[in-house]
């Protein structure tokens, strides 16, 4: 059977969109029904199932929870990029780094701590760890670490190889190429590696963002870019309100490029567009 014979009918849809949305909050509404259908028809073919039906209760019938995993991975959009919205980067480096590390050193306190929710390939918890390691450079002993999380196990085993191809890598300044990715030679092809000191740095973890967190240490800032579009507002709600509340006093929170907090209720400070802070 071709991909494009496969029949997703509304029931069925209904069916998928109701457990996405419960699962991990993704909003699969009517016009995404074509999307559905033709990412879940390769995973129909190659898992040799008939219809969908057949396929959903497959879904349901896996106790360790590996199908369902499968269909968010395929349901899931991924993209991203090494230094993505560049404003977020250099107001790290501008900005919050240095008023930061101005109050810890006060406080004595020398660990500077960071999520990156939603991270999925990895470039964007390794362009913070860039930064920060920029940053703490000759200004004595700092402890930085980011914590990177997803609810892919696919991007997540990607991240943590930590792989690149040669374009992915061009927004990299050179300099910090050099000094923080490694150089070498996959299936005859350049690819630029994650270096020592970035995997020491990011750690990657499995994470549904609707779940429990089990983060028990303020962080200093989180990213959560492009994700909560996929949200419906009272989830989106419920999420920033949870960031808020893990956030250390000060603390800075990015969003992606087309989710401004308009129209949610929450108690942050707006700094700069996609730039919030908890005062
Ligand atoms: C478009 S990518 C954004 C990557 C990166 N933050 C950026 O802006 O470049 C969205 C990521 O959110 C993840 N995601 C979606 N729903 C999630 C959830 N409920 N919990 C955790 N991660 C989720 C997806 O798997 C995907 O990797």
């Amino acid at each position: 059977m071709f991909v494009q014979d496969v029949v997703l009918s509304e029931k069925d849809f209904r069916k998928i969109s109701d457990l996405v949305y419960k699962h991990c909050g993704i909003n699969l509404h009517a016009g995404k029904k074509e999307l559905v259908r033709a990412r879940l028809a390769k995973r129909l073919r190659n898992g040799n199932f008939k219809t969908f039906p057949e396929y959903m209760k497959h879904v349901m019938e896996d106790k360790t929870g590996e199908e369902f995993s499968v269909l968010i991975d395929s349901l899931s959009t991924n993209l991203t990029a090494f230094f993505r919205e560049k404003q977020h980067f250099e107001f790290m480096h501008d900005s919050l780094l240095p008023r930061l590390m101005d109050r810890k050193r006060k406080d004595r306190n020398f660990k500077i701590r960071c999520w990156s929710a939603g991270c999925s390939s990895g470039e964007e918890p390794y362009s913070i760890a860039i930064t920060l390691h920029e940053a703490v450079e000759r200004q004595g002993r700092w402890d930085v670490k980011v914590l990177a999380t997803d609810i892919s196990t696919r991007v997540l085993q990607k991240a943590r190889e930590g792989v690149y191809e040669q374009e992915r890598v061009a927004p990299v300044p050179t300099l910090q190429k050099n000094k923080y990715l490694v150089l070498r030679q996959q299936d005859g092809q350049k690819v630029f590696e994650a270096g020592k000191i970035l995997k020491e740095t990011v750690i990657f973890k499995y994470l549904n963002l609707q779940k429990e967190w089990p983060i028990r240490v303020p962080v200093d800032f989180i990213f959560c870019r492009n994700v909560m579009i996929y949200f419906d507002k009272p989830t989106q709600q419920r999420l920033i309100n949870r960031f808020w509340e893990l956030l250390s006093p000060g603390g800075i929170l990015f969003t992606g490029h087309s989710e401004s907090l308009t129209g949610i209720e929450h108690r942050f400070d707006y700094i700069q567009p996609t730039i919030y802070m908890k005062a």
